[in-house]
């Protein structure tokens, strides 16, 4: 598999800091992309365990705003998908969810791919045939759609009477996957990625994709990669190959695919404007990636990596650092003219899909402008969207998530 290399391809040189998979920082996280007059890629990042495919989201928008139950969006199984053998790791047909769009609005689409980490070993993907990520036998039948997704103008001023898509994320590989990297001594697991995204695509341009005004291609965490991997082709609609071919071809000329797949490479050859929404202090990467469990024996970073406000001085210093090497990789973007970013400093992860985070009177603002503000500006040519925000603890409208247990 071609995912399991990437997973291994140290960037520690990016940020010398213990090695962090810049890759993933990537991947794990939000970010928006438009495609000129065409399409606009939101991406970031969703884990798994932390935004479920039926509940969470739930709970945010709830605090927020009754929720009805119109707002809960039934899932529909891609049954062309059996014929072209675009299948989930487990054999079973992929799935999305889909809000007609209306008014003003009826002939725009936004896409938002659910993120969920990926699978590189044989184990880790036999166990994922288990979970909503990799079977829909076990996704949530229905979803609240929250934050960019959301039917209500208060809550998502830009998109919402937009057709918008919530696609399950369940080949366990970016939507990528190739059958080519299949096992063929009997274990049973489908690399149907680049099929899955084939039969989607050409089911939504069917209900009117084809005919579309203005489309936003977006995601969270590995489905913000997954935009980053398909964007281009979404605004061309021209699906084929393997991953390696999904990559960008002047990228993959230049060096090994596998590199191609880290989002500071993808994001360079990307023709499509994009916009990145991301926290410097993304909680998954400094969890997951920057002091994993396995490098901190003696739990020295252990109530930090559980809430930031617990981090003493010496460790705040080198977050600092590791929000220093996302800045410095961001700076040949930030002179994209077509680029947009949004680059908070809150222990979050996934910003996007939370109503309360993403336009609310209590949400997140740079420069005291909400992400949904910023996507707009950006994706209508409002004005110029490049915030950085003030390093951490700076921001007193950051939400800090805390995973201490009372
Ligand atoms: C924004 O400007 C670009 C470049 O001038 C243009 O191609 C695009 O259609 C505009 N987008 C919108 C939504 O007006
Ligand atoms: C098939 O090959 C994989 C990878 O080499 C191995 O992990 C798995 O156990 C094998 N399955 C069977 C049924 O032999
Ligand atoms: C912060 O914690 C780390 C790990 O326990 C420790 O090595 C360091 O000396 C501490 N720094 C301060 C300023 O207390
Ligand atoms: C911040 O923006 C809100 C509207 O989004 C506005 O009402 C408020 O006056 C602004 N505050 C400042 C300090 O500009
Ligand atoms: C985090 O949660 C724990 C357990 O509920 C609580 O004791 C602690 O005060 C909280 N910390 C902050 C900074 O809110």
């Amino acid at each position: 598999m071609v995912v399991e290399k990437v997973g291994s391809n140290s960037m520690a040189n990016i940020s010398g800091l213990r090695g962090p998979l810049w890759w993933m920082q990537w991947a794990k996280r939000g970010w928006a992309i438009a495609a000129v007059g065409f399409a606009v890629f939101v991406f970031a990042l969703s884990v798994a365990s932390y935004y479920r495919s039926s509940e969470p989201e739930s709970n945010t928008a709830n605090a927020f705003h009754h929720i009805t139950t119109s707002d809960l969006i039934d899932l529909t199984l891609l049954h062309s998908a059996k014929d072209r053998g675009a299948l989930c790791l487990d054999g079973s047909l992929p799935g999305y969810h889909f809000q007609k769009g209306f008014g003003s609005g009826a002939k725009n689409w936004l896409l938002f791919i659910e993120g969920g980490g990926w699978c590189n070993t044989i184990e880790s993907c036999i166990l994922r045939k288990h979970m909503h990520l990799g079977s829909s036998k076990h996704m949530g039948r229905r979803v609240h759609f929250t934050g960019i997704l959301s039917p209500y103008p208060d809550h998502n001023p830009g998109f919402f009477n937009w057709n918008r898509v919530r696609i399950q994320y369940c080949d366990g590989a970016f939507i990528a996957g190739h059958p080519d990297n299949e096992l063929k001594n009997g274990t049973e697991l489908f690399f149907r990625g680049r099929l899955i995204w084939e039969a989607i695509m050409d089911e939504l341009l069917s209900f009117g994709l084809s005919k579309a005004e203005q489309a936003l291609l977006s995601g969270c965490s590995s489905g913000g990669l997954a935009a980053l991997i398909h964007c281009d082709e979404f605004r061309h609609l021209l699906p084929k190959d393997g991953l390696a071919k999904s990559l960008n071809k002047d990228c993959v000329a230049r060096m090994e695919p596998d590199r191609c797949i880290f989002p500071e490479e993808i994001v360079k050859n990307i023709k499509t404007p994009v916009f990145l929404v991301q926290s410097a202090y993304d909680f998954w990467q400094i969890q997951n990636t920057l002091i994993p469990k396995a490098s901190d024996p003696h739990s020295y970073w252990q109530n930090c990596r559980l809430n930031i406000y617990n981090c003493n001085s010496t460790q705040v210093e080198i977050l600092l650092g590791f929000r220093g090497s996302l800045l410095k990789a961001l700076n040949d973007f930030e002179k994209n003219k077509e680029g947009g970013m949004f680059i908070s400093s809150c222990f979050i992860h996934c910003q996007t899909l939370m109503t309360e985070i993403w336009n609310s009177p209590k949400s997140l603002r740079i420069n005291n402008k909400t992400i949904a503000e910023s996507v707009g500006d950006w994706y209508f040519n409002r004005s110029a969207a490049k915030l950085i925000d003030c390093p951490f603890p700076c921001n007193p409208t950051c939400y800090n998530v805390n995973f201490t247990r009372g």
